[in-house]
């Protein structure tokens, strides 16, 4: 199989892994995996809603599966116990695997188990949903909510190999999609920040074609996954561990995560809270004379485009909103840092010393 990507770790050659990009059906994907697999025992974390809507097409047996329910709350640490517990069950060694086969919070979750069960056996990624397709099932990122603060435990863990199927997106409701455009968008904003040798030019890509996107033009979508992961590539392989480079693809992080955090994992997609953190970002950096009037406008055109309100969500309780900040892993000694965009196409990070920001 002539993988569609390879993820190369230059610091660690094993760690090297190949991303393929198919629209084969489902039922073959999954005689992929069974074959890759063979001889092995396995746990298949799946999405309750993929396993509902392709159960004719997988071909496994009930007793490797965990299903888990759907939404971000399921993150967590009780289903992170129930996760390994079942590894034990099926008697997984060192030499078996995990497979992920959902959205983001699948892949986070049972990548997370993948990485501590013995201290870290094999993890392969299936993506289900937009998102997850162009970053959350690359780049090694594996984790689970706290209650009181978002992906606070979890450990830097690259798959073994990535299969994303361009057949799961057709089953993606509306809202589903806009979420993933919000992390796509994200992409087209930090481009020039990425240290890619190629050029995208992904901003003026999204204003040209969004009517045909929008309409889920497939070979579309597929160059959308390919320049999403190309573009985190480029970060992940120069900085796995989030010491520099890596912090650009926090655009709309900070804030966003708080927004999930304060209304308990509940109320908005992980996409749209990246939008809102974006947007607020903006906000601040066309008021600190960081970014053009002409720049913002532009940016604004394109959150609308991509179905997004332009007012801001509801105020919630704003030293609330600040603290869950303050505990956010990418603060520093309780000072606030985000990332900001500082030109077109292009961001940097600051510490926030003036808090009016979240007045705005
Ligand atoms: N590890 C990383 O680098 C990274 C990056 C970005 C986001 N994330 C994490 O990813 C999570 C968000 O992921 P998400 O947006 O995929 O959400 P999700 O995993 O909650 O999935 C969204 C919904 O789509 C449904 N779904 C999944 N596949 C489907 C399909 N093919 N057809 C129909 N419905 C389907 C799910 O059941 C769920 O209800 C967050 O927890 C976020 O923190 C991680």
């Amino acid at each position: 199989m002539k993988p569609s990507i390879l993820v190369e770790i230059p610091q660690d050659n094993v760690k090297s892994y190949p991303i393929y990009i198919d629209k084969e059906p489902v039922r073959d994907l999954t005689k992929k995996l069974n074959k890759l697999s063979s001889g092995r025992r396995r746990l298949i974390v799946i999405s309750q809603k993929v396993y509902k809507l392709y159960k004719s097409e997988f071909d496994f047996s009930k007793d490797e599966i965990f299903i888990l329910k759907d939404g971000e709350d399921q993150k967590n640490l009780k289903n992170y116990q129930k996760i390994i517990e079942k590894a034990i069950e099926l008697g997984l060694s060192r030499k078996d695997l995990i497979i992920a086969i959902g959205g983001g919070v699948v892949g986070d979750l049972a990548g997370f188990a993948a990485a501590t069960y013995m201290r870290g056996i094999e993890l392969i990624q299936v993506p289900t949903t937009l998102l997850s397709c162009v970053d959350s099932s690359v780049g090694g990122k594996t984790g689970i909510d706290l209650p009181y603060a978002k992906n606070y435990i979890g450990a830097f863990y690259q798959p073994k190999m990535v299969f994303i199927n361009l057949n799961f997106i057709l089953t993606l409701d509306k809202r589903q999609m806009l979420s993933g455009f919000g992390e796509i968008l994200k992409y087209a904003f930090i481009e020039g920040s990425c240290k890619s040798e190629k050029t995208y030019l992904l901003l003026e890509f999204l204003s040209i074609a969004a009517d045909r996107i929008l309409e889920n033009n497939i070979n579309l979508i597929e160059r959308l996954i390919k320049i999403c992961l190309e573009l985190k590539i480029s970060v992940v392989t120069k900085d796995e561990t989030e010491g520099g480079l890596r912090k650009v693809l926090n655009f709309g992080h900070t804030y966003g995560h708080a927004l999930e955090t304060i209304t308990r994992y509940k109320k908005y997609t992980h996409g749209e809270a990246v939008v809102y953190g974006m947007m607020l970002a903006f906000d601040y950096a066309l008021e600190t004379k960081m970014i053009n009037q002409t720049y913002y406008n532009l940016a604004y055109d394109l959150f609308k485009k991509y179905g997004y309100q332009t007012i801001k969500p509801v105020k919630y309780d704003r030293e609330k909103l600040i603290n869950i900040m303050k505990y956010d892993k990418k603060s520093n000694a309780g000072v606030i840092t985000m990332i900001l965009p500082n030109r077109k196409g292009s961001v940097t990070e600051m510490e926030i010393t003036d808090e009016t920001l979240f007045d705005m």
